[in-house]
């Protein structure tokens, strides 16, 4: 029987799966990236070539452990953290650390061209912000002219991966949707972004449809891994878009609730539909003629991360264990997850974490607790954000890392309001779409069901009422603060 294989290259690990035609998952194997490097307080970068080394490493396993299914794989979808700018040489060679999705530092940029109103961000999908890779790129034209001057190419993340396999500089559109360079409804790059934002267009890689076929494997890498020759890879999507398409969220008003380093709210639509004054980014989703409205939160299931590690632990689930143990309601305890600033609904690089209201009783399950809620409460600003925008969500897949904890599903519910369902296998996340990317990209016909749900959570009222008033103290702390985090804003 036929396989194929999906590709995914997120921030903190390599996640690749072989799937057979019956969908089945033959084989899952998740390998490190080293992690993000901070030289400045705004920077977070990564270098280009640690791409390949994890997913070779991930291939050299997948080969030896599951060289006959490796052996059958006959398309390939790769998925990867968006927004990354990576540039490369004439040789290929990268010109410096790619600034990653999460980078601050063009925020003097950003806001400068969004200080000129809301036209472009209508046609791009999404407002100006840090983050996205245009705006990185003024910032290096600004601040190193001498690494802009050796770039010869710009590449998303996976495409990078991409290169290596097959020789080709192409990207999807799913993924160029991130780079406030693409015209989001005609699903092109956008001659006048390009010519405003001062773009050599040179740089700028191919964009195809998800589906469509970009290449096939090199002959010496087929061989070194074991795969057939002439293995299709298909364009893939960004990792949001790939993974709304591993679940099935593909059709008009589909959701899902994301949460694993950073967190997405996310609802596939069937027309574009802008909506910049919400910060919610309206972008392609990887299927032809399809978009999505999605509220993008730069601190997700990472926040917990971070603060078990202050708390002294990195016992996680004992820490989940120990909240539970003595959950009543709401924290006294609030918290700001905007570790590393935040996009929607804020714009706001300069946002930073904030623990609130601890007094000499407070207990660690208190603080931990106020983590999980701050995260809800900042997806239901998230809701908020695509209700404001004419965006309904009533009930939403939930899928990442976060989405194993019951307790905090129960929070993230209860703060919403939305009805929660857990998926089988929604661990497989983002590989498991781009895998059916590389199925269509055969030739194959679409298959985009949803797996079976295992669980739903449906709001508990009381939580609720209880929560309702904790949200609204969670913005008004935001409020107050936010004049504070940009006086006191790191460079
Ligand atoms: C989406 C986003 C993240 C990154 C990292 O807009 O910023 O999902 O792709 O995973």
């Amino acid at each position: 029987m036929t396989c194929f294989l999906g590709i995914d290259l997120g921030t903190s690990a390599v996640k690749a799966l072989i799937l057979d035609e019956a969908e089945t998952v033959l084989a899952t194997i998740s390998v490190p990236v080293p992690a993000p490097a901070h030289p400045t307080p705004l920077a977070s970068e990564q270098e280009i070539g640690s791409w390949w080394d994890a997913v070779s490493t991930a291939l050299t396993r997948l080969a030896q452990d599951h060289g006959p299914a490796l052996a059958r794989v006959r398309g390939i979808g790769l998925s990867g953290q968006m927004h990354g700018l990576s540039l490369l040489d004439a040789e290929d060679r990268p010109v410096r650390p790619a600034m990653l999705w999460n980078d601050g530092r063009a925020e003097a940029e950003a806001e400068a061209l969004q200080a000129q109103g809301y036209d472009l961000a209508r046609i791009l999908g999404v407002p100006a912000m840090a983050g996205l890779t245009a705006p990185k790129l003024m910032w290096l034209q600004r601040h190193e002219p001498a690494s802009l001057e050796r770039a010869r190419h710009l590449l998303l993340p996976k495409d990078v991966i991409r290169l290596t396999l097959t020789g080709e500089r192409v990207t999807d559109v799913s993924d160029a949707a991130g780079t406030w360079l693409l015209d989001q409804a005609a699903r092109c790059w956008s001659d006048r972004a390009i010519d405003t934002l001062g773009i050599d267009r040179r740089l700028l890689p191919l964009i195809v449809e998800s589906p469509a076929p970009t290449g096939t494997v090199r002959p010496e890498i087929a061989r070194r891994f074991g795969l057939p020759q002439g293995v299709i890879v298909a364009g893939g999507a960004g990792d949001t878009l790939a993974g709304g398409m591993g679940i099935g969220v593909v059709e008009d008003g589909r959701a899902f609730v994301s949460l694993g380093t950073s967190a997405q709210v996310f609802v596939a639509t069937d027309s574009y539909r802008p909506a910049p004054e919400n910060a919610v980014h309206s972008f392609c989703h990887c299927l032809p003629a399809r978009w999505c409205a999605m509220a993008a939160l730069l601190n997700g299931a990472s926040a917990l991360g971070a603060m078990s590690r202050l708390a002294g632990s990195d016992d996680i689930a004992g820490l989940l264990d120990e909240v539970e143990a003595s959950f009543t309601g709401p924290s006294p305890l609030l918290f700001l997850p905007y570790l590393t600033g935040e996009r929607s609904p804020h714009n706001d690089p300069f946002a930073r974490g904030v623990l609130f209201g601890i007094t000499s009783d407070s207990s660690r399950a208190q603080m931990i607790q106020a983590v999980l809620e701050g995260v809800a409460f900042s997806l239901a600003d998230g809701v908020a954000a695509l209700n404001a925008a004419g965006t309904s969500v009533g009930a939403a897949g939930f899928i990442g890392g976060g989405a194993r904890s019951r307790l905090w599903a129960r929070i993230i519910s209860a703060a919403t309001g939305l009805t929660l369902n857990r998926f089988a296998g929604g661990e497989h996340g983002a590989a498991f779409g781009a895998a059916r990317l590389g199925r269509m990209a055969t030739g194959q016909p679409l298959d985009a069901g949803m797996p079976a749900v295992i669980e739903t959570i449906v709001p508990d009222l009381s939580l609720r009422e209880a929560y309702l008033p904790r949200v609204e103290d969670y913005r008004s702390l935001y409020r107050a603060l936010r004049p504070e985090f940009r006086r006191g804003k790191p460079t």
